[in-house]
């Protein structure tokens, strides 16, 4: 038998050492927070996504009263590009996490895993690492593909 150990390298930095078009890109995931729509969780999150043209999208989380059929910031962001700019390749997402009291994380939130699963599809489709950066108060968690983040993820091709 043999043992495979897979690891996630994260990279921790503070807001100042990332470059500025990372650091617009975190200032976007943090405004669009506002537009959550989360009466349920009282969690808001907002994720904004550099596409290779350089545009940004945005997205925040959409509850519902059926819990299931509401959608996390990721998906609303990557969908929504993905629809309206279906040859941008997705560079790098920022997602940024505020309870109901307007405090933004200490601690970054990393997307769950139908998010991962979701990101990964643009990943693999454009064969392009997508760059992950978790946003908290302190320090931002950056991660360099969606792969790394779901390992071992499922393919039938
Ligand atoms: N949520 C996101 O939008 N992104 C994540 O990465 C984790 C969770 C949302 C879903 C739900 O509206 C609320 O946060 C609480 O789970």
């Amino acid at each position: 038998m043999k043992q495979l150990n897979i690891t996630t390298p994260v990279l921790i930095a503070k807001y100042e050492e990332v470059p500025a078009v990372e650091r617009q890109l975190i200032d976007e995931a943090r405004r669009i927070s506002a537009q959550a729509y989360a009466p349920y969780s009282n969690f808001s999150v907002g994720a904004a996504i550099l596409l290779s043209s350089g545009k940004i999208v945005t997205g925040a989380n959409q509850e519902n009263v059926a819990y299931p059929s509401g959608t996390c910031a990721e998906r609303v962001a990557a969908f929504y590009a993905h629809a309206h700019f279906p040859d941008d390749k997705f560079v790098t997402i920022a997602i940024a996490a505020f309870h109901s009291d307007g405090e933004e994380l200490s601690q970054p939130i990393s997307p769950c895993g139908n998010c991962r699963q979701a990101l990964l599809e643009y990943e693999n489709l454009f064969n392009s690492k997508i760059k992950v950066l978790l946003v908290g108060k302190e320090y931002i968690h950056i991660i360099s593909s969606i792969s790394d983040l779901l390992p071992l993820s499922f393919s039938h091709l």
